[in-house]
């Protein structure tokens, strides 16, 4: 149902100063409603003020809701809880997608075409040699994902859907063999090709920890460690980096710029850099005795300090994808060996003291889904650099579902916000020679 158009057709009084307005009401299927204040500034000569977009609604949506103060995350419908424990990676793109869990057919299907897209044009290699070796990943992706609209120019009119869909394939297709070659170029070692017979995630970890001198031993409970934390990631409602993704389209940029654009912004340690930003901090913490001194910085006003992987604009309760994370990190750390890693000890301890902390108690402040993610990929043997790399792959099927969405509707228009102007009044060019 669009709301826009749904018989449900509220509306709310504002008034500003004598004049009382009224503005149309939505209501969703689940969660707040909105009103919609798109004649605000027509009918009253003023524009809202919403910095940080904390009470705005930029869009209406069907793919993810997230509940915050109960700590909900549902894909299309269904909890993560539940996508995570009995899905794959492949089937939570397709549903996102297509809005649908598919049949065994249509799983069938939409696994061989993303399978017959992994491999990237052979010239993207040398863009890779354009690079230090030393370049974090992240300015490597933004740059090589920017670069696939240089080559596949039959899936760049968004106003195909048959080309829409191909970027889309494409895009969740090739992010894996971008982030793999990144990696091994950061280490010197060859690029190693996907290969057809591997699942998703089985085909990733492959093709960054294969050389060509022996055999690949894929780890089976390490590849499911892996497509679980590309569910957890695939999508979250309309976050920096996906209202990013839906600005940059909104002006009919191609997919893959876009998809750039939403990698750029991820990289930030408020979003998708903080799980690399969190297993520093643990690094430096280093031991639970120095916990203390860094939840006093974290309260301390003057510190710019923030305990990386606590908080989130959304959730005011535990993010239910840490929750799952934190299950996997030990399963990761039991498969490989590592009875527990201090850097865990470090992490527990210092949730446990956070969530007993009045500040964070009276800010709602809980891990979210970057505090126990770093701990887990080190333990498969990623680098920290990596770390929002993989994100970056995870959340390319919700920037590139956002993105859909948004091209196909109806009601779409280029994203431009206003402002409050306290600059200068008008004033006349002074020459050089009067200028004091
Ligand atoms: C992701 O949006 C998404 O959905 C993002 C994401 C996704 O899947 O796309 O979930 C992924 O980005 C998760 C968040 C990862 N970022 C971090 O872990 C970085 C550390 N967290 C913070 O920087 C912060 O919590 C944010 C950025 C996540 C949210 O910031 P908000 O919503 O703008 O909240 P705020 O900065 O206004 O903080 C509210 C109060 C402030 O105190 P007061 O000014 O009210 O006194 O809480 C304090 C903040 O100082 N606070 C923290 C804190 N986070 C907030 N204090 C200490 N440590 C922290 N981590």
């Amino acid at each position: 149902m669009d709301a826009k158009t749904g018989a449900n057709i509220k509306s709310g009084k504002v008034v500003v100063g004598d004049k009382e307005t009224t503005f149309p009401i939505y209501d969703g299927t689940i969660g707040p409603a909105v009103i919609d204040i798109g004649k605000f500034y027509a009918e009253t000569g003023m524009f809202t003020y919403d910095p940080g977009y904390t009470s705005t609604g930029s869009c209406e949506s069907k793919i993810t809701y997230i509940d915050g103060d109960e700590g909900i995350l549902l894909y299309r419908g269904y909890p993560i809880e539940q996508l995570a424990e009995h899905g794959d990676f492949l089937e939570t793109c397709y549903l996102l997608l297509y809005g649908e869990l598919p049949t065994a057919a249509q799983k069938a299907d939409f696994d061989n075409r993303v399978t017959h897209h992994t491999m990237v044009h052979e010239q993207m290699s040398r863009f890779y040699q354009g690079f230090r070796r030393d370049a974090h990943p992240m300015a490597v992706m933004t740059g090589c994902v920017g670069a696939l609209s240089a080559f596949y120019h039959d899936s760049t009119d968004i106003s195909d859907p048959t080309q829409r869909m191909i970027a889309s394939i494409r895009m969740i297709a090739k992010m894996p063999t971008i982030a793999a070659m990144a990696y091994k170029y950061s280490i010197g070692q060859p690029f190693i090709y996907p290969k057809n017979d591997l699942d998703y995630a089985t085909n990733f970890l492959r093709m960054c920890f294969a050389v060509p001198c022996e055999e690949y031993k894929p780890n089976a409970v390490l590849a499911r460690a892996m497509d679980r934390i590309f569910i957890l990631h695939a999508d979250h409602e309309q976050n920096a980096s996906t209202s990013t993704v839906r600005l940059a389209g909104s002006s009919g940029a191609n997919p893959f710029a876009c998809i750039a654009a939403g990698c750029a912004c991820l990289w930030g340690p408020a979003h998708g850099g903080a799980n690399e930003a969190a297993l520093n901090m643990l690094r430096e913490i280093a031991k639970p005795e120095r916990i203390p001194e860094y939840i006093r910085r974290a309260k301390d006003k003057n510190d710019s300090f923030r305990l990386m992987g606590f908080g989130h604009r959304v959730y005011k309760h535990y993010d239910p994808r840490a929750k799952i994370m934190q299950k996997t990190c030990h399963e990761v750390l039991s498969e490989i060996g590592l009875k527990d890693d201090p850097l865990l000890d470090v992490a527990l301890e210092l949730e446990r003291i956070a969530l007993h902390d009045d500040y964070f108690i009276e800010k709602k402040l809980y891990p979210n889904i970057d505090f126990y993610s770093g701990i887990t990929l080190k333990a498969m043997g990623f680098p920290t650099t990596m770390f929002t790399v993989l994100f970056a792959v995870a959340r390319t099927v919700g920037w590139i579902s956002q993105w859909k969405e948004m091209i196909e509707d109806p009601h779409q228009k280029i994203g431009r916000p206003r402002q409050l102007y306290t600059g200068a009044t008008q004033r006349d060019y002074l020459p050089i020679s009067r200028r004091k």
